[in-house]
């Protein structure tokens, strides 16, 4: 099965994108767009990418032409009938998706595969309208298609496996790494990334941090190129809420209904950068006064209390007990019961530090304003950035991250996905730097299911309860995942 000529219906965002990445790989390409007025659109993005590629130095000047001869622009769809492979990009609606592809059926010879790009929308009920189910799939690429290495192949049950092992070369051959799941709401990355930006958002709604605080600890913390929010901000709240929805419809799992907060958002025509703002709407950052609060005494206790102690020394605070402005509690754990055995309560603070980046605070019910206050300025003297939040389990990284992990552990135990495969999927499709399971292992098995202990005995969310394949692993003193 030789694809030698392929067709994209929808030249948006992604349709444009992938158009290039087909004609960058020597396909000859019929884009077809909905009126004159879109395929103009759409021509502008193509000459537009291109010749970004073109200063940055990734192509000559012949290569962009070449690539750009390689393309025919066509409102017309019939112009199809002769394709090899036809990707679909036209906007997330059912309904639309339907009757375009009864109609490819129609027009197109009957050895012609159809492939869709949608994010979070079911590939088997857009195979079955047509009369070709087995040679229809998903292909999912990620924004912006010239650039993010991976595509999700879906399969469906329909699915002709020859018809995968053909698309899966064509993505080597585009020069993508394919991960080829079957047909579940959000397939790996979105099924993963979506319901932790959802979290993020109820996190923030239920006050357990401001939204630069949980930005700056997923970044900074967490070591994640975007904190949540302005990752949201770029992907659209509009969007993120269609795959939520999606998501929420077929797992009934209500952390994958979305947040009140982002309907919210989305009703008042907040969508992120597309829109005047989303979560961030371009105010200017607050400026960080160090030592406003006048601390000059401290105390700290927990896990590496002494070199904190150290360095705070070097700086010119005095250690001085209880009586202290300020006494600082280090671990990872809530600390209101270290609180209630000061004479003093209100001067408790929670530390976790993230390395030299940044450090949670945790503010008991209990702590003082001007505690807060202090233990920042400790932090800032130091060069920390730091993050007040609610003294509640996980405080506010591992809140976010250690049901992320426990839903990749799940995933796989339910047999969608490899190890190996969810891992790429989230190291090329969402940038981050490692997969969930390579930082399950850096964590430590253990205490990724003590965490999500700790979280379940809070929230009581039987999400968070540790995947009993992770407990076991644990049981078993194993300390990774197997790989083969
Ligand atoms: N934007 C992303 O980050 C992203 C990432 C991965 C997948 N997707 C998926 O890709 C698809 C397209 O998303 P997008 O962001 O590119 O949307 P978009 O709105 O930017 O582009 C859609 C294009 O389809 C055209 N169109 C509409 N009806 C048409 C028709 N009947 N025939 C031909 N063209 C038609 C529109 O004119 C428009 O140019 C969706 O299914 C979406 O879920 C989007």
């Amino acid at each position: 099965m030789a694809f030698e000529r392929v067709g994209v219906v929808g030249l948006g965002t992604m349709g444009a994108g992938i158009a290039e990445v087909f004609a960058r790989a020597g396909l000859r390409v019929l884009g077809v767009e909905a009126d004159a007025e879109a395929l103009a659109r759409g021509r502008s993005l193509l000459e537009k990418s291109t010749a970004r590629a073109l200063d940055k130095g990734r192509l000559t000047a012949q290569e962009r032409e070449a690539i750009l001869g390689r393309v025919t622009l066509t409102t017309s769809r019939e112009d199809l009938r002769e394709a090899d492979l036809v990707v679909e990009a036209i906007p997330e609606h059912l309904e639309l998706k339907l009757r375009l592809f009864a109609d490819l059926d129609r027009i197109c010879k009957p050895e012609t595969v159809l492939a869709t790009n949608t994010s979070s929308l079911p590939v088997t009920a857009i195979a079955a309208a047509t009369g070709r189910p087995g040679r229809v799939v998903g292909l999912h690429f990620f924004n912006p298609a010239p650039v993010m290495r991976l595509v999700e192949v879906v399969r469906t049950v329909l699915s002709d496996p020859g018809v995968v092992g053909a698309v899966e070369g064509l993505a080597e051959r585009l020069g993508k790494t394919a991960v080829t799941v079957g047909d579940r709401a959000g397939f790996v990355a979105n099924r993963l990334l979506l319901p932790y930006l959802n979290h993020a958002a109820v996190l923030l709604e239920l006050g357990v941090a401001t939204r630069d605080g949980i930005d700056a600890v997923m970044r900074q913390g967490a070591g994640l190129p975007m904190g949540p929010f302005e990752l949201l901000d770029l992907i659209g709240l509009d969007t993120a809420y269609e795959i939520m929805e999606v998501l929420y419809d077929e797992t009934r799992d209500r952390r994958h209904a979305p947040s009140p907060l982002l309907r919210e958002l989305v009703t008042a025509g907040r969508l992120g950068r597309k829109s005047q703002g989303g979560f961030y709407t371009g105010e200017p950052p607050q400026p960080q006064d160090a030592r406003s609060s006048g601390v000059r005494t401290f105390d700290v206790a927990g896990p590496g209390a002494d070199e904190l102690a150290g360095r705070l020394d070097a700086a010119g605070f005095k250690r001085s007990g209880e009586a202290a402005d300020v006494v600082l509690r280090l671990g990872d754990r809530p600390v209101v019961e270290h609180a209630v055995r000061l004479r003093d309560p209100a001067k408790l603070v929670g530390v976790r530090l993230h390395g030299d980046r940044v450090a949670e605070l945790a503010v008991t019910a209990l702590t003082s304003q001007e505690a807060v206050a202090a233990a920042s300025d400790l932090m800032k003297v130091l060069g920390i950035t730091p993050v007040p939040c609610k003294d509640r389990a996980g405080f506010v990284a591992d809140a976010l991250l250690l049901p992320y992990l426990n839903d990749a552990v799940r995933m796989y135990d339910a047999g969608y996905a490899s190890v190996a495969d969810i891992d790429t999927a989230m190291r090329l499709g969402c940038g981050y730097p490692a997969g969930p399971f390579e930082t399950l292992e850096a964590m430590g098995l253990e205490r990724v299911r003590d965490g999500l202990r700790a979280l379940y005995a809070e929230y009581r969310e039987p999400a968070f309860a540790p995947a009993p394949l992770l407990d076991q692993l644990v049981v078993a003193g194993a300390s990774a995942f197997p790989r083969s």
